[in-house]
C-alpha cells in the first residue's frame, strides 16, 4: 500500500477518519480481549455514564516516520500507567498497561499509510480514551465500559507552527485543589472550554491557570505544561499536584540535564517571577515545545525576552533535540522509542 494522497504540509490539528481503530469491552467484572475495526461509530444507551456523569479519561500520542524510513511511537508505556491513573481516580477499570501500548501499535500498523512522512512537519496523533457506557441513574460509577483507541493525521497544534504565541493570565480555574487536575480526565477539558473560546476571542492562543487554592503561582495551560528558562540558563518547571503529569515535560527533563547538562528546577514559579525569565514555553504531545512571547495579566503585559519572532535558544535546542530522538536523528534513551515497522 501507498502513503494516503493528503496536503501533509498543510494539517491542521483536526480529526479525520482513519481506516481502522482499536475497541474493547467490560463486562462482568472483565475486558474483552478487543478487536480492530472499521466502524467508526458508538452507539450507547442514552443513560451511559459517560452521557450522565461525565465518567471519561484519555491520552494522547504520536507516531512518527523516521529519517530512515522506520514508524514508531514514542514512550507510549507512559501513557498506559497514565491513564491506569486516570481510570483508578474515576472508578473505571484499568485496561491492562501491556495490552494498552501493544493495541497503540497495532493501530499504527493498522492504519500505517496515514502515518505523515518525515519532514512534513505532521505526525500521526493517537488518542486512547475510555468511557462509562451501560445506563446509571443513581450517581455512581459504571459496570461497562469501552475503550478505544482512535488515530488521526495532524499538523501543528498552534497556527504558524513554532512561532511565539500570545497567552493570557485566566480568572477561572481548571482544576480544583485536591481534584482531578493530575489526571486525564474529560471534565477537566469540558470546563476548560469557555475560557478557552473566550480566550481565542480576545486573541489569545491559550489560558495560563494559576494554582487554584492561592491563584499565586503558575500551573499549565489547559492543553500543555509550562517551561521556563532563566536567564542564566537554568530550566524551571512548575511544581503542583494539580496539574497533568506531562510525559514531554517529563523527557525534556532528561533531555536537558543527560543530553545538554542544563540544571532543571521543579519548584513553585510565582506569578511575579514571570517577567524574570529569559525564555518560556508550553510544553504537550500536541504541542511539542511552543514558545511563548507574550503573557497578558489582567492589563499589563510580560514581554518575554526571547521574542515575537522565534523560539529562544535554550527551548529550540531543547525541542530539536526532543523531535530529533522522536525523528530517530538523536540517539534515543532506552525503552523511549516502540518500532513498529
Ligand atoms: N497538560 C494538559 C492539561 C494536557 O492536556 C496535556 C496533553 O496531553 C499536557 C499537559 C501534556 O502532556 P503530554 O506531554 O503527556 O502530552
Ligand atoms: C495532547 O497533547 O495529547 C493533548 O491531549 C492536548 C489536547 C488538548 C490536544
Amino acid at each position: 500500500m501507498a502513503k494516503k494522497d493528503l496536503d501533509w504540509g498543510n494539517l491542521p490539528f483536526g480529526y479525520m477518519k482513519t481506516d481502522k481503530r482499536f475497541v474493547a469491552n467490560f463486562k462482568d467484572g472483565a475486558w474483552d480481549k478487543g478487536c480492530m475495526t472499521d466502524d467508526d461509530k458508538v452507539v450507547i444507551t442514552e443513560c451511559a455514564g459517560v452521557l450522565q456523569y461525565a465518567q471519561t479519561c484519555f491520552e494522547g500520542l504520536k507516531a512518527y516516520e523516521t529519517a530512515d524510513g522506520r514508524i514508531v511511537t514514542f514512550r507510549p508505556d507512559l501513557n498506559a500507567s497514565r491513564m491506569a491513573d486516570s481510570c483508578r481516580r474515576l472508578e473505571m477499570p484499568v485496561f491492562p498497561e501491556d495490552k494498552f501500548v501493544q493495541a497503540c501499535l497495532d493501530v499504527v500498523k493498522a492504519n500505517i499509510d496515514w502515518v505523515p512522512p518525515y519532514g512534513s512537519g505532521a505526525t500521526l496523533y493517537l488518542r486512547p480514551y475510555m468511557f462509562g457506557s451501560n445506563a446509571v441513574i443513581g450517581v455512581k460509577p459504571a459496570d461497562e465500559y469501552q475503550f478505544r483507541i482512535l488515530c488521526t493525521p495532524v499538523g501543528p497544534y498552534f497556527k504558524g507552527g513554532v512561532k511565539p504565541i500570545k497567552v493570557r493570565i485566566s480568572d477561572l480555574d481548571r482544576a480544583a485543589p485536591h481534584g482531578t487536575g493530575d489526571i486525564k480526565a474529560g471534565l477537566n477539558y469540558a470546563m476548560s472550554l469557555y475560557n478557552i473560546v473566550d480566550a481565542h476571542k480576545c486573541g489569545y492562543a491559550e489560558n495560563i491557570y494559576t494554582d487554584p487554592a492561592s491563584h499565586t503561582y503558575i500551573e499549565e495551560t489547559g492543553g500543555a505544561n509550562i517551561l521556563f528558562v532563566t536567564k542564566d540558563g537554568k530550566l524551571v518547571t512548575p511544581k503542583s499536584n494539580s496539574i497533568l503529569p506531562s510525559i514531554t515535560r517529563r523527557s525534556l527533563v532528561q533531555v536537558a540535564k543527560d543530553y545538554l547538562h542544563i540544571e532543571v528546577e521543579e519548584r513553585q514559579v510565582n506569578k511575579n517571577e514571570l517577567a524574570d525569565f529569559a525564555e518560556i514555553g508550553l510544553c504537550g504531545t500536541a504541542a511539542v515545545i511552543s514558545p511563548i512571547g507574550q503573557i497578558d495579566d489582567h492589563g499589563k503585559s510580560i514581554m518575554v525576552p526571547a521574542g515575537m519572532d522565534e523560539i529562544g535558544p535554550v527551548l529550540g535546542k531543547l525541542r530539536e533535540t526532543l523531535t530529533g530522538i522522536q525523528m530517530g536523528t538523536v540517539e534515543a534513551p532506552k525503552g523511549w522509542i516502540y518500532e513498529i515497522k
